[in-house]
C-alpha cells in the first residue's frame, strides 16, 4: 500500500456514494439538475485527486438500480449528463492515464450510452494509472444474485463442485472481480446507509460518513478521508 506524504497508508480501492446533489441545489433555490451538474464537476475533481494521491481504483455510485424510481425527467437529466460526461471527458481521462471499468447491469442502459461506454473503455484499456469504476444501473443484491446464478448453472452442469464454492470463487464471479479489494467506502451528505452498494465487498472495508454534500466534495475532502482511513486500525476479525 503506498503511503501519503504524512506516512499514512493510502487505500488501494475507494468507493463513493455520491449523495446530496438535490439538497445542494435546493439550498441555492436551483433545479435538481443543477445539483447533478455540480456533482459532475465534483466527479472530475475527485478523479484527478485520487489519481494524484496514488489510489488504484475509485468506484463511483453514479446510477443505482433503484434510481429508476425517480421522476422520468430526472432520469433523463442524469442520462444526459452521463452522455455529456463520456463525450467530454474521455480525452482528459486518457491524458491522465485513467482506465475505465464498469459494474452493474450497464448494458441495459440506452444503446447509445452502452456504445459510448464500450468505446471509452476500449480507448482507455491500455492505461496504467487510476482505474475509474462507474457503477451504473448497479445494485449489490442484483450483482450477488447474478453471481449466484452463474454458480448454480456451473454446479448444475457439473463444471463446479459445490464443496469448492468459497469466498474466492464467489469474488471471481462478481462485477468487481478485476479490482483490488475494497478498503474504504465514503458516503457524503450525512446519510449513514450503504443503500445496496458493494454489500459483499464492504465486509472489511472502512466506512466513512461525511456531512459534505457531494457537489462540494474536493481534493481536501478526499485527503481528509484518506487521512482518517490511515489512522484507523484494521483488524479483519483478528485481535
Ligand atoms: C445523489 O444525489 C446522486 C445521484 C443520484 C447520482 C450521482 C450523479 C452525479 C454525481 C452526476 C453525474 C455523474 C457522472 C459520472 C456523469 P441526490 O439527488 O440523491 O441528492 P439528495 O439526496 O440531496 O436529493
Amino acid at each position: 500500500m503506498p503511503t501519503g506524504g504524512d506516512g499514512l497508508a493510502v487505500p488501494r480501492h475507494v468507493a463513493i456514494i455520491m449523495d446530496g446533489n438535490g439538497r445542494w441545489a435546493k439550498k441555492r433555490l436551483l433545479p435538481r439538475v443543477a445539483g447533478h451538474r455540480a456533482g459532475m464537476e465534483a466527479v472530475r475533481r475527485t478523479i484527478k485527486a485520487a489519481s494524484e494521491l496514488g489510489v488504484e481504483a475509485l468506484t463511483l455510485y453514479a446510477f443505482s438500480s433503484e434510481n429508476w424510481r425517480r421522476p422520468e425527467t430526472e432520469i433523463a437529466d442524469l442520462m444526459g449528463l452521463l452522455r455529456f460526461y463520456l463525450r467530454r471527458e474521455v480525452a482528459d481521462l486518457d491524458r491522465n492515464d485513467v482506465r475505465l471499468e464498469l459494474i452493474g447491469d450497464w448494458r441495459a442502459l440506452d444503446p447509445d450510452i452502452v456504445g459510448d461506454l464500450e468505446a471509452a473503455r476500449t480507448r482507455l484499456a491500455d492505461n496504467r494509472g487510476l482505474t475509474l469504476v462507474l457503477a451504473l444501473n448497479y445494485g449489490a443484491q442484483d450483482e450477488i444474485l447474478r453471481a449466484i446464478r452463474t454458480i448454480a448453472a456451473d454446479a448444475r452442469d457439473g463444471t463446479l463442485d459445490p464443496d469448492a464454492i468459497d469466498a474466492d470463487a464467489f469474488d471471481a464471479r462478481l462485477d468487481t472481480a478485476p479490482l483490488p479489494p475494497l478498503d474504504l467506502v465514503i458516503r457524503t451528505s450525512g446519510e449513514q446507509r450503504l443503500s445496496n452498494f458493494l454489500l459483499w465487498q464492504s465486509a472489511y472495508a472502512e466506512l466513512l460518513f461525511v456531512e459534505t454534500l457531494w457537489p462540494d466534495f474536493d481534493r481536501a475532502a478526499l485527503e481528509q478521508a484518506i487521512a482518517t482511513f490511515g489512522r484507523r486500525e484494521r483488524r479483519y476479525g483478528g485481535r
